[in-house]
């Protein structure tokens, strides 16, 4: 087995030769290609540094209980300051792409108005050592990071407002970026800020209102619609998407009215961004439900036709769904109900560290055929994927880089995916794993680790886990030993 990298690197830690990793089965280069993903929020750190400005997340964050250890994300995995090294480090282990995405903060720092030229120079920076590096950026406009300001002036995603405020930053960021970046997207799994956001309070700005999480979906399909209309005239060849998350929904028992529960269930979470997208208007089956639900204009729908050039889609895990005749769930009213475990009491998966997440690598398959059947798009871009491993973060450090547990789940996660493109004929083309780095996973903070690099986040040093040698080798990316 060969290194990951030179014997003195970027990568100074003494750790860069990665654990060795046992793999039963079938080792053939997958049919996609393979990048990592990553957010600014979660890895930059440097919040207050060059001009940016405070995000909804650093409020958030700063309430005492919101963030499991009282965690914040103002140093993260420092990015901001090691992008080089990390980014040399991704080019000797033959990575090919890199998904990130751009603070709005950083680049308005009050949301809109007055440009940070030191924002911008960041970005650019990060964006042309990639390019170096041979590696491609696939660029998201929003992961989260509202400017604080915009929450303030008249409740962010509540509003319409936004809609031509978020226009205007996409407007710079094409202008600034378009030129090197084809592949952007938008908006990061907006189900989860607008119904875990606006509809909880789970995530910031902490709201607890289901009025307001319909509506932030409404906005943010307008926003969405009215950034492309930019993208069109500013990036004339560029590839644009919403990264849209959705867990697949398998029915809990076989009876009919489970298994229509089920699919309402992949409706009320995937369907009612893609459909708006791909088909002009919410799914029937939220519309009889959700009594304030914003009406779709026929103006909306068509700026909403052809809005995406690929279908971006972000999965980890499925759950049992049951017919339940009013039921009240995360999105208001939706007579279903959720499990994980079945009628015996079984979990549907090995559990990770984080609770939400068990290890289903058959949903995935169904859930890629799930997409291809309702909306036939012509690419399909898997722009994250990944896992936490249980027990992790108590780990001494050779057991967590032997990640035994993230070599498996990935292992079976792309083979249900290569079955997928192979058999069923899916036009899967990429995959994202997520993460890059361990990261501010969100509420959790850092104990929940997503990284095939481990951080040790006293002294910033990074680490080779066994998942990294294991991607790089199943993809064949090309390792540039000494
Ligand atoms: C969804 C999000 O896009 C990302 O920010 C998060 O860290 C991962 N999935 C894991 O929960």
């Amino acid at each position: 087995a060969g290194t990951l990298g030179r014997g003195k690197s970027f990568v100074d830690n003494g750790s860069l030769v990665a654990p060795e990793v046992q793999v039963e089965g079938a080792q053939t280069k997958p049919p996609f290609y393979l990048g990592f993903a990553t957010a600014a929020p979660q890895i930059e750190g440097a919040n207050a540094t060059d001009g940016r400005g405070p995000s909804i997340w650093d409020t958030y964050a700063a309430i005492p209980g919101n963030i499991d250890s009282g965690d914040t994300s103002a140093v993260a995995d420092d990015f901001y300051h090691r992008y080089l090294n990390d980014i040399a480090a991704m080019h000797l282990l033959g990575v090919k792409k890199f998904r990130m995405s751009l603070a709005w903060p950083r680049i308005l720092p009050g949301g809109d108005g007055q440009v940070n030229d030191k924002g911008i120079n960041f970005y650019g920076r990060v964006i042309e050592a990639l390019l170096v590096a041979e590696i491609e950026p696939h660029v998201t406009l929003y992961h989260w990071d509202l400017p604080q300001a915009l929450q303030d002036r008249f409740g962010g995603w509540n509003s319409d407002q936004i809609v031509p405020i978020f226009a205007e930053y996409a407007a710079t960021a094409f202008k600034a970026f378009g030129d090197a970046v084809v592949h952007w997207t938008t908006f990061n799994e907006p189900w989860t800020f607008c119904f875990l956001g606006y509809g909880q309070g789970s995530g910031a700005p902490g709201l607890n209102d289901k009025v307001q999480a319909w509506n932030c979906v409404h906005n943010v399909l307008k926003a969405h619609a009215a950034a492309v209309k930019q993208f069109r005239a500013l990036v004339p060849n560029g590839k644009i998407s919403m990264n849209l998350n959705c867990d697949w929904a398998q029915p809990l028992t076989a009876s009919p009215p489970d298994k229509a529960a089920a699919e309402r269930k992949m409706e009320y979470m995937l369907a009612a961004f893609a459909d708006p997208i791909f088909k002009g208007d919410y799914p029937a089956s939220v519309k009889q439900r959700i009594s304030f639900l914003p009406q779709i204009t026929a103006q909306m729908a068509a700026d909403l036709k052809g809005s995406v050039d690929y279908f971006a889609l972000n999965h980890y895990t499925s759950t049992y769904v049951a017919d339940k005749e009013g039921a009240i769930g995360l999105q208001g009213p939706c007579d279903y109900s959720e499990t994980q475990v079945d009628l015996a009491g079984k979990l549907i998966g090995a559990e990770a560290e984080s609770d939400w997440l068990k290890v289903t690598p058959w949903g995935f398959r169904l859930m890629l055929n799930w997409v291809n059947d309702r909306y036939q798009p012509k690419e399909i871009i898997v722009t994250e994927n990944g896992m936490s491993m249980k027990g992790e973060d108590a780990m001494p450090m050779p057991q967590a880089l032997q990640d035994t547990q993230r070599v498996n789940f990935y292992r079976d996660y792309i083979a249900a995916a290569t079955e997928a493109v192979t058999i069923d004929k899916v036009p899967m083309t990429g995959y994202f794993a997520w993460s890059l780095l361990d990261n501010f996973e969100w509420g959790s903070g850092y104990k929940k680790r997503f990284g095939v690099v481990h951080v040790d986040f006293t002294t910033q040093q990074r680490y080779y886990k066994a998942s990294a040698k294991y991607l790089v080798t199943l993809f064949k990316c090309t390792l540039l030993d000494p």
